[in-house]
């Protein structure tokens, strides 16, 4: 690779890329979606910048506005001042599933986006060799993608950005498709890489869910809230390259990550919680009933014990505090999670009376099981076909989503033994125990819509011994 220090100076200063109050709406079947929402973001010379969020926050959507590959809806992007008007040729991608195209060797691959800038064969082959050899790949040059390993395919990735000399890398969870070892090795080799004079790009953007992969790589730390996305605290990671994870001035860093990140989320102030203001978070009720069971045992615990001790990345662990946290089983403050009483007695007791607390939580605090259990409860068969809360569910969410809502809504209903879901019929079916034992037909709302809860709460109701 040529000698390009003085695109990368060791202090941030000149700002390359600048997003200001960027505005992304997306047009779907319920109406226009604004996914982010006066985003300011400046890249700056020689410095990496690490997004983090939740998922559907907009990391990718703002990845691709940087590479000039999706227009905003309002704001501008600009890089070194000038508007992006379409492609941005001073970025180069790294995507999760690699990309590659199979029926080209490893070389080819490379050379790719050097063909598209019409580099001619001799430096093309040339410099595809040097970025090849920069990432470790020498001797590989002829093989295809399907016979290397997972690392090895991410290896060509990041050749194949290197290999333009991209001003600025956008990598979009460059490590998220690997195994925890191999994926642990890249990102020393990237650390490592970074370090280099010789490595022909001035700054990165790394989107991430991983906090310490986000804190051992990055200058900046911008975390980003949900719906709608705009960062909502941007976090300077001050400590000398290369990071010691132990250092506890790292530790301090990821817990202060972790605290803004389960920060209490701004809830919609609504009078009746109902199916579209209080969506199921993406839980199964062995994920639950196992975090309650790990919480009983260690009382209080930091998000990030959590994530350590059960060995899950921060994205499958928050749905899982989310559900308990709906449920009142546990209380979530400064990424800290404590189990409250209600949570401790679901945790510690024998199966049956387990089941029973879960079914009153739920039916009084979730209102898709409470809806689903009321309705099947007063038709005439204890069943009512799927497409009913579809529709419902479809006013307020995207296909997928609501698809997912049902499957949870029927593993949280089925073990609080109210009803199951018969995927043969696309049908509720009502616990057989449980038909005609709930309140009389007259207090059911025939139509029940988002905006109204559809059922009384569990307290007015007869739940199972
Ligand atoms: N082309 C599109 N049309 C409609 N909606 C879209 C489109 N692209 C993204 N979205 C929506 O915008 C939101 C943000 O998407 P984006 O992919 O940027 O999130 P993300 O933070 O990268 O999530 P993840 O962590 O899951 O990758 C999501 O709800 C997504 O469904
Ligand atoms: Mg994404």
């Amino acid at each position: 690779m040529t000698t390009n220090e003085a695109a990368r100076p060791r202090v941030a200063q000149e700002v390359l890329l600048d997003q200001r109050d960027l505005t992304k709406a997306f047009p779907t079947p319920e109406g226009t979606r604004t996914v982010l929402d006066g985003l300011d973001l400046q890249v700056r010379a020689g410095e990496v910048v690490a997004l983090l969020g939740r998922s559907g926050s907009g990391k990718s959507t703002i990845l691709r506005t940087l590479a000039g590959l999706l227009t905003p809806t309002s704001g501008t992007v600009r890089f070194r001042g000038e508007p992006l008007t379409g492609p941005n040729p001073a970025t180069a991608m790294v995507f999760q599933s690699f990309a590659l195209l199979p029926w080209l060797t490893v070389q080819e691959n490379v050379e790719l986006g050097l063909e598209a800038k019409g580099v001619g064969r001799a430096e093309r082959a040339r410099r595809a060799a040097e970025a090849i050899d920069l990432v470790g790949l020498d001797g590989f040059e002829s093989a295809y993608p399907k016979e290397l390993s997972g690392g090895m395919r991410q290896r060509v990735g990041f050749a194949r950005a290197l290999v333009v000399e991209p001003e600025v890398l956008l990598m979009d969870e460059p490590f998220s498709a690997l195994d925890v070892l191999t994926a642990e090795n890249l990102r020393g080799e990237l650390a490592e890489l970074w370090q280099r004079p010789d490595l022909p790009i001035s700054s990165i953007v790394l989107v991430t869910h991983n906090i310490e992969e986000a804190v051992s790589l990055a200058d900046r730390v911008l975390v980003l809230a949900t719906d709608p996305g705009r960062v909502a605290r941007d976090l300077a990671v001050d400590l000398p390259r290369p990071r010691d994870r132990a250092d506890p001035a790292f530790e301090a860093i990821v817990e202060e990550v972790y605290r803004t990140m389960t920060g209490r989320q701004r809830r919609p102030a609504r009078t009746s919680p109902t199916v579209a203001t209080v969506p199921l978070p993406d839980a199964s009720v062995d994920g639950l009933s196992g975090l309650a069971e790990v919480l009983a045992g260690v009382g209080t615990a930091t998000i990030g014990r959590l994530t350590d001790l059960l060995v899950l990345e921060l994205d499958d662990l928050l749905p899982i505090t989310d559900a308990l946290d709906l449920l009142g089983f546990v209380t979530v403050e400064d990424g800290v999670v404590s189990l409250t009483e209600a949570g401790r007695a679901f945790a510690t007791s024998d199966i049956q009376t387990s089941k029973r607390r879960f079914a009153e939580a739920a039916l009084d605090r979730a209102p898709l099981v409470r809806a689903i259990a009321t309705v099947v409860d007063h038709t005439p068969g204890g069943t009512i076909g799927g497409g009913f809360f579809r529709e419902v569910l479809l006013r307020s969410f995207k296909d997928d989503e609501a698809e997912l809502q049902l499957e949870i809504a029927a593993d949280w209903g089925g073990y609080a033994e109210q009803f199951s879901y018969d995927s043969d019929h696309d049908e509720f079916v009502a616990d057989p125990d449980r038909h005609g034992l709930r309140t009389p037909p007259g207090d059911l709302d025939p139509d029940p819509t988002p905006g109204d809860a559809v059922a009384p709460r569990a307290s007015e109701r007869e739940v199972r011994p």
